[in-house]
């Protein structure tokens, strides 16, 4: 059912007030296909779990959102299993249903706001692991031809945040399911340095998949803020690959650059500590600002607009430009 001038607050996780002039989900494909031959004539908008935009404004068109559910073995042996799910199930809800099984690959990314539906869209990755490394294929609704259709790793050309679909395929299709191979034997990545840390705290010398997604829930719950408690999305900017040129010029003026490595010519600088060094971690303008932990994470802290964090990522980016020489991109969606 369409209802009009929904308020848009609960559907994201800055937890900006913003109406769409229609707004409607849907449980089913079927239900979806419908729903976009009725409306054909409106400007379109899906939200999975709307963790990864900034909504400038309130929304014309309509504003579908996605709550097809499901998981679903396909197939389980004594070393793999293969997992599909439904595109509008909660990440980090499916992440411990796969705990809770035994089924390991994505313990590192647990408790990553948003959908299922949403993960390979931006290839989302935490703490060494990103989903495309455990990735099968999708399904996806075609919009123009009503058709589902399935790619696999190689369509969806995953890159750091990135895929086709946010690339050459944006805005033409709704991602409905999502395949995975996960293990029954595992293969842990400990080897991002707060996770051997906070496994060392915890006692733990032989972790299970339970004792690394514990880990990395602790972690994020000391450097992250909860949306559910200060509206964010996480980090707010992507991490710069630069030249090893530029780097080395970079280092030899800030010599505690934080970087990680790319490849022989690239390399890849912490973003959150350019902005932090740039004196913006913890800077609150009234009701929003940068926040105290993890300068790469806006925050709303209540009330405020999609303008005013839009404008304070604007005043960042120039600040960057300026002191370093960098232009920052932006990870979330401005919509
Ligand atoms: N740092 C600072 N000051 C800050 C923030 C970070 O100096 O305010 C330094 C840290 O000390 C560290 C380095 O920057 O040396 C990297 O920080 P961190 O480990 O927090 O990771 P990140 O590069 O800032 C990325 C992802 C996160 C992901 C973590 C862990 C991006 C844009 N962000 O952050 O992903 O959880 O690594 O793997 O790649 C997200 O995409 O929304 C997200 C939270």
């Amino acid at each position: 059912m369409i209802q009009e001038n929904v308020d848009l607050t609960p559907y994201n996780t800055f937890g900006l007030s913003v109406k769409a002039e229609y707004f409607s989900t849907f449980s089913s494909v079927d239900e979806l296909r419908k729903l976009l031959r009725e409306n054909s004539d409106k400007k379109l908008l899906v939200l999975g779990g709307g963790s990864n935009m900034l909504l400038t404004s309130d929304v014309t068109g309509l504003v579908l959102k996605n709550n097809l559910t499901g998981i679903e073995v396909i197939e389980k042996d004594e070393k793999t299993v293969k997992v599909k799910v439904q595109g509008g199930e909660v990440w980090h809800d499916f992440v411990m249903y796969c705990i809770d099984r035994g089924f390991g690959g994505i313990e590192n990314l647990s408790l990553i706001p948003g959908s299922v539906g949403a993960a390979p869209m931006q290839n989302i990755g935490a703490y060494g692991v990103e989903i495309k490394d455990v990735f099968e294929e999708l399904e996806a609704y075609e919009i123009a031809s009503g058709e589902v259709k399935t790619f696999d790793k190689a369509a969806c050309a995953f890159g750091y945040r990135e895929s086709v679909f946010k690339r050459s395929l944006k805005g033409k299709y709704i991602i409905t399911s999502v395949t995975l191979n996960l293990t029954t034997e595992h293969k842990l990545n400990t080897s991002y340095g707060a996770i051997s840390s906070r496994l060392s705290e915890m006692g733990v010398t032989d972790p299970t998949i339970k004792d690394v997604s514990d880990a990395v829930i602790y972690i994020r719950q000391t450097k992250l803020p909860d949306p559910a408690e200060i509206g964010n999305s996480g980090s707010f900017f992507k991490n710069p690959v630069v030249s090893r040129e530029k780097f080395e010029a970079l280092q030899a003026k800030f010599p505690d650059i934080a970087n990680y490595p790319v490849d022989d010519a690239h390399v890849k600088i912490a973003a959150g500590w350019l902005i932090d060094n740039a004196g913006w971690k913890g800077k609150t303008l009234g009701n929003y600002g940068v926040h105290k932990n993890q300068a790469l994470v806006l925050v709303n802290y209540g009330g405020a607009s999609g303008q005013d964090i839009f404008q304070l990522s604007e005043d960042i980016l120039k600040s960057i430009k300026e002191m370093y020489g960098i232009e920052l991109e932006r990870e979330v969606n401005v919509i």
